[in-house]
């Protein structure tokens, strides 16, 4: 199966996009970090349900990552990814360097506040403010009429939204609903970093985030629901809880009983950290 095209350079991306406007195309955006799985091919699909043409980035974002952080070990196949996006239908990959990303000087930083607060801020504080920045700039390099980002990074999907809202960037976010495999792990790329021992591990979070999503909703005790959850996680072989917690699910405060809500949970197996969340029926 060919390639899509591939745009390395804002130019080349802009030249592209511009030449589909010309002929009245709508066009769809699927930011990524490579190392492409079913859980992307999903976001693919949609973009391509709402648009007639998709462009998908691969670019392993430094500004998210932490001086501590897997940017080095983060994986990267390009030659793969090119497939998975030709199986996919995808029109455009753009795959920018690092440098075209942030040329030498660079010195902005986009910074949202609201649902960026806590959660994965209390733990990569840097995160937020890396991806904001990418993302605006994704955007105005493609200028895109919607783009497609996983519920399983869930703040990051209510992070962004803000960023469009605040910032009146006229890109329509939809969310997409979280890959799982038969076991219920979320897909991710980071699972790749997991042996069997980890995977079968890891494919219990799910169910402890739902048991205790479910009971939440039943009787509103999420702080001793989320306590109950952290031990269960730790007696079942996860070596670190970062959080679990009961959050409102379009602002991330904190969750009010009746409301409709979200279970949030970042969790560590060896070197590996892992999130997931699970909707709290109203
Ligand atoms: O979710 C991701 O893969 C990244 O955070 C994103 C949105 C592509 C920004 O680098």
């Amino acid at each position: 199966m060919p390639h899509p095209e591939v745009a390395e350079t804002v130019a080349d991306l802009r030249a592209k996009v511009r030449a589909w406007r010309r002929e009245g195309l709508s066009v769809a955006m699927v930011p990524t970090m490579g190392a492409l799985h079913d859980g992307h091919v999903s976001l693919m699909k949609i973009a391509l349900e709402k648009a007639e043409r998709c462009v998908v980035s691969i670019f392993v974002n430094p500004t998210q990552f932490a001086p501590t952080e897997d940017l080095d070990k983060y994986p990267r196949q390009l030659a793969s990814d090119l497939d998975r996006l030709a199986e996919a239908g995808v029109h455009l990959a753009f795959t920018p360097s690092a440098s075209e990303m942030y040329p030498q000087d660079f010195a902005a930083k986009v910074s949202i506040g609201g649902p960026s607060a806590g959660l994965e801020t209390d733990f990569r504080p840097q995160f937020f403010d890396g991806v904001a920045t990418v993302v605006t700039k994704l955007f105005l390099q493609t200028a895109p009429d919607c783009a497609v980002f996983g519920e399983k990074d869930y703040q990051q999907l209510c992070v962004v939204r803000q960023l469009c809202r605040d910032l009146d960037i006229p890109v329509d976010i939809i969310g997409a609903p979280t890959v799982r495999d038969a076991h219920g792990l979320a897909m991710s790329s980071r699972n790749a970093y997991l042996d069997e021992a980890g995977l079968a591990v890891a494919r219990k979070l799910n169910r402890i985030l739902r048991d205790a999503a479910t009971a939440i909703a039943r009787h509103g005790d999420a702080d001793s629901e989320t306590v109950k959850a952290r031990r269960a996680l730790q007696q079942i072989g996860f070596d670190g809880v970062d959080y679990v917690a009961a959050r409102e699910s379009q602002t991330l405060r904190e969750w009010q009983a009746g409301r409709s809500g979200r279970l949030l949970a970042a969790v560590w197996l060896g070197k590996t950290r892992l999130i997931d969340n699970v909707e709290i029926p109203a």
